[in-house]
Formats: C-alpha cells, sequence, structure tokens
C-alpha cells in the first residue's frame, strides 16, 4: 500500500470515529487546515520535478477531495442525527387533553328535556317555566277542575299546612298552571312549551312521587285540532328518530281541554324489549286537547276570539322508552353506577342537524 493510500485510510477511520461535530472538526483541521497533514503534503509539490508534480500533484488533489466529501457527508449525518435527537427530546404531543377527561353524565332526564326543547324549538316555540309549588287557583281552580274533583284530593296531591285564611299552598301535580301563568301575563300569539317537576303521591315500577312533565300551549286566533295533531305527529317521528312511529288519537277527559284526547304510539313487544315504530300495539304517551274555553275566560281571554290547543307528556316515560331504562325509580336513586351506564356524555349536545342522540 503507497503511503498515500495508508494516509486516506487513516483519514476515513478518523472520520468514521468522529461521534461529535466537534471531533469531526478536530479531523478536518488535522488533514485540511493550514497545518494538516493533506495541506503539508500539498507544500511539498513544489519541490518536485515537473514528472514527479504530474503524478503527484493530481493523486493529492483526488485525495483532498476525497477527504472533503466524507468529511462533510458525515457532517451532514452527524447534523441530521442531532436534529433527530433534539425533535425527540423536545417533543410535545398536542393532541394530549390540556385538562384530565371530563367525569360525569348527563341524566336521561336532562337528555330528554334538551331533545324536546330542541325539537320544539325548531317548530318556533319558545320555553316557559312556572314555580313548583303552586296555589289552588293555578293548578286546579283556574284550569277547570269542579270543586270535588278527585285529583284535588290528599291522595294525589301533596298539600302544604294550611295558611291562616284556610288556603293551602301543593306542589304541582301537572305543569299545566303555567298555562294559566301565560295567558295570564301575555296576549296571544302563544307558542310555548313548558319542562318542568310535577309531584303526585305515587310510588311503583312506573310512577315516583316527583317526575318531570313538559306542557305545550299554543293559543291563536285561528289554531286547531289539524295543528295539535301535526305537532304531535311530527314531534313522535322526530323524538323517536323513526319515521315509521304510528300515532293514534283516542277520545279522553281533562277538565281543561274540550275536545281532550291521548295520543297513542304503535310498538310491538319481543321479548323483554319494546319496539316502537313496527307492531300492532298501542301506548299512550301524552295527553292533549283544545283548550276550554272556561280556561280562556279564566285567564281573561275571549274564547269567541282565541283558540288554542295544549298537550302534556311524562318526560321520564319517553325516556324509558327511548331508552330502554326498566324502573323508573332508579332515575331518582343517586346511584353513580346507574348514571354511568345510563347517561350521556356532556360534549354530545342534541341538536337536529347531526342527530338527538348518539
Ligand atoms: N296535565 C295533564 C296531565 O298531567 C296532561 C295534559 C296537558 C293534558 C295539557 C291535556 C293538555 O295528565
Amino acid at each position: 500500500m503507497s503511503d498515500l493510500e495508508q494516509l486516506e485510510r487513516d483519514l476515513e477511520t478518523k472520520i468514521i470515529a468522529a461521534e461529535t461535530l466537534a471531533a469531526l472538526e478536530d479531523v478536518r483541521v488535522s488533514a485540511l487546515g493550514k497545518k494538516g497533514v493533506v495541506s503539508e503534503r500539498m507544500k511539498t509539490l513544489g519541490k518536485m520535478t515537473p514528472e514527479e508534480r504530474k503524478e503527484m500533484g493530481p493523486a493529492l488533489n483526488g485525495l483532498k477531495e476525497r477527504v472533503a466529501a466524507a468529511i462533510e457527508a458525515k457532517r451532514e449525518a452527524l447534523e441530521e442525527a442531532a436534529l433527530d435527537q433534539r425533535l425527540a427530546s423536545e417533543k410535545i404531543d398536542v393532541t394530549l387533553p390540556t385538562r384530565p377527561e371530563p367525569k360525569g353524565k348527563i341524566h336521561p332526564v336532562s337528555q330528554v328535556m334538551e331533545e324536546i326543547a330542541v325539537i320544539f324549538a325548531a317548530m318556533g316555540f319558545d320555553i316557559a317555566e312556572g314555580p313548583d309549588i303552586e296555589d289552588d287557583f293555578h293548578n286546579f281552580t283556574a284550569l277547570n277542575f269542579p270543586p270535588d274533583h278527585p285529583a284535588r284530593e290528599m291522595h294525589d296531591t301533596f298539600f302544604f299546612e294550611p295558611k291562616e285564611d284556610g288556603s293551602r299552598m301543593l306542589l304541582r301535580t301537572h305543569t299545566s298552571p303555567v298555562q294559566i301563568r301565560t295567558m295570564m301575563s301575555k296576549k296571544p300569539p302563544i307558542r310555548i312549551i313548558i319542562p318542568g317537576r310535577t309531584f303526585r303521591c305515587d310510588s311503583d315500577q312506573t310512577h315516583t312521587p316527583m317526575f318531570h312533565q313538559v306542557e305545550g300551549l299554543v293559543v291563536d286566533r285561528e289554531t286547531h285540532m289539524g295543528h295539535l295533531k301535526g305537532t304531535l305527529e311530527a314531534f313522535a317521528k322526530a323524538y323517536f328518530e323513526l319515521d315509521t312511529v304510528q300515532t293514534r288519537f283516542r277520545p279522553h277527559f281533562f277538565p281543561f281541554t274540550e275536545p281532550s284526547a291521548e295520543m297513542d304510539i304503535g310498538y310491538e313487544r319481543i321479548g323483554n324489549e319494546i319496539r316502537i315504530g313496527q307492531g300492532e300495539k298501542w301506548m299512550e304517551i301524552l295527553g292533549c286537547g283544545m283548550v276550554h274555553p272556561n280556561v280562556l275566560a279564566n285567564c281573561g281571554l275571549d274564547p269567541d276570539e282565541y283558540q288554542g290547543f295544549a298537550f302534556g307528556m311524562g318526560v321520564d316515560r319517553l325516556a324509558m322508552l327511548k331508552y330502554g331504562i326498566p324502573d323508573l325509580r332508579d332515575f331518582f336513586a343517586a346511584d353513580a353506577r346507574w348514571l354511568e351506564h345510563y347517561g350521556f356524555e356532556a360534549a354530545d349536545q342534541p341538536n337536529l342537524a347531526t342527530g338527538l342522540s348518539r
């Protein structure tokens, strides 16, 4: 092996061995720097004979270029490795949540209240509310309940202790008193739904002493039964998210509506499962009717000028039906495991564009 070949090998070995940019720079200076081994060799060319120079010149130049290229390639590799290492050590995973995962779920009653509100909001209804503690006038009398109506009796209604004048406040037995409050405080057109808590002395698999209703009230000059049916049929399809939901209106009695009806939806029972939108069976989901002329008059509205319809539905029962929840009493047992199972994600707000439920 010639002297030059040996020198090139040595330099190559050093370049390969350089593990940092600083070490590589030392190699470069020791080879190609002013006093480097290659530079020193170049200086010897001047003292050579023309023949020697003709041979050694290109050989030395070739060596110098190859060494410079090898150093450059190594520098790039080292820089790239340094960058990779920096990227790895400075990495921030921006996809990680900045806060802990949300804990807790939305209760099915809240979810269903929201779903119902979204459906009626899209039809142009406003939301109205009233107090849980009512007086006899708003809960019964103004709603055309006769003085001896059984719903006024102790076994249905939670009464408070009588006041000095003998009158008793009560826990409202339905959301209908808010119909009265609304009609007494604002002129038609009225188009509202009334979500709220209601109370009756009752408890079994499908009844709890406190439960939830959504009331509806529409009053205008020409509001008629066709509007009632169209609104509630559209509601049933939207709520169950099924176009095949069948509805049927059956004559019924409420003191505050005339005519009155209950709306049933068609279903089928397969084993323990209730399938809505198919089958031959009917189940009641709400009460409704045309606002009784006496009720309009009790609120100061002229029944010859105005007419309207009203409806009331049990929110808890609608939640049980849609989400297959077997026992109503569990709704209010405050069991975190139950809520974890039947609850809804807080971020999934019901809306008609992407679907009410997910
Ligand atoms: N208030 C009735 C109930 O609780 C429901 C209802 C509301 C019926 C409005 C007709 C009109 O059963």
